[in-house]
């Protein structure tokens, strides 16, 4: 069953005209929440995120953050799912095609629940990534459906038997196709700062908190491609990677190779707030 509007239907039911913003402009914005065990995950930060995209973009959400906290509950429960995402997204609406926002049209609104599994394997053995140029426009803080560059960078990674690729502007870092990127170096943490060249990621402001909470030191500070290379550690999050250690870039390996202690510190305390969030159902 997915949400249409407010409404929940049949898959197969939901009609998408061929003329709406979000299918032939990319006019839209996106969330991608995570359950655990038949729970949101950082759902309010979610929204709040969504709300942000949406009003970076002149549009109004068509509900309020309650009202889709309740509908997007209940869409998790109306499929019984148990571990997964939800993906939600809401496009400016229908109407014959022009690139200005056409008058007196109404958000479209789609919601629907996939099954995933952790990546318990790629948490624990980490992976390759390649080095690409971020070609992406200058308002990467929102999330919005044009992901095309994205999905050109994330093609070449798996064309190189890579898991992510990671962004450069001119030789700075920037973020990876699909997630954050953090690299160690003598015991700091550093990430581009979350301005308008990244997507200022629910996980990556997550870690800030568990860093927080180890008494780890965690600054936003960019750093470029060399520093990248000469890392003691590198990871990457997103909603669907949690923590994922990265190895190896290009053909370069990053430490002695293996995931970093304090990749694996953070791994930790985030499985924690997983399984305290497990109990909570109960
Ligand atoms: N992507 N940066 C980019 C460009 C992203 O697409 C994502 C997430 C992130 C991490 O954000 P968060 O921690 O809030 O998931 C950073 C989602 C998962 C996707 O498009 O599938």
């Amino acid at each position: 069953m997915i949400l249409y509007q407010d409404r929940f239907m049949e898959r197969d039911e939901l009609h998408i005209d061929v003329e709406d913003r979000g299918y032939q402009f990319g006019d839209g914005v996106y969330e991608v929440i995570r359950i655990y065990n038949g729970v949101p995950f950082l759902m309010t930060e979610h929204l709040e995120r969504l709300e942000r995209s949406a009003k970076a973009i002149k549009m109004s959400l068509p509900y309020s953050l309650h009202e889709l906290d309740l509908k997007l509950k209940e869409l998790v429960s109306n499929n019984q799912l148990i571990d997964g995402i939800i993906y939600l997204q809401i496009t400016r609406g229908v109407a014959p095609r022009i690139h200005q926002f056409p008058q007196g049209i109404e958000p479209v609104l789609t919601a629907y629940v996939r099954e995933l599994p952790r990546p318990l394997a790629q948490m624990a053995n980490g992976g390759k990534a390649i080095l690409v140029e971020d070609i992406r426009w200058l308002r990467c803080d929102i999330k919005s459906l044009n992901l095309l560059p994205n999905v050109l960078a994330k093609q070449e990674a798996v064309e190189a038997k890579a898991i992510e690729a990671i962004q450069h502007r001119n030789g700075t870092i920037t973020e990876g196709s699909a997630s954050n990127v953090f690299i160690v170096k003598k015991g700091t943490i550093y990430t581009h700062p979350a301005n308008h060249y990244i997507l200022n990621g629910i996980t990556r402001q997550f870690v800030f908190q568990l860093a927080g909470e180890l008494g780890l030191p965690i600054a936003e500070k960019a750093y470029t491609k060399e520093e990248l290379l000469t890392a003691d550690e590198i990871f990457f999050t997103s909603t669907t990677a949690e923590v994922s250690p990265i190895v190896t870039v290009d053909d370069q390996i990053i430490g002695n190779g293996k995931p970093g202690p304090v990749t694996i510190q953070l791994q930790k305390i985030y499985d924690r707030y997983v399984a305290d969030l497990s109990l909570e159902k109960h």
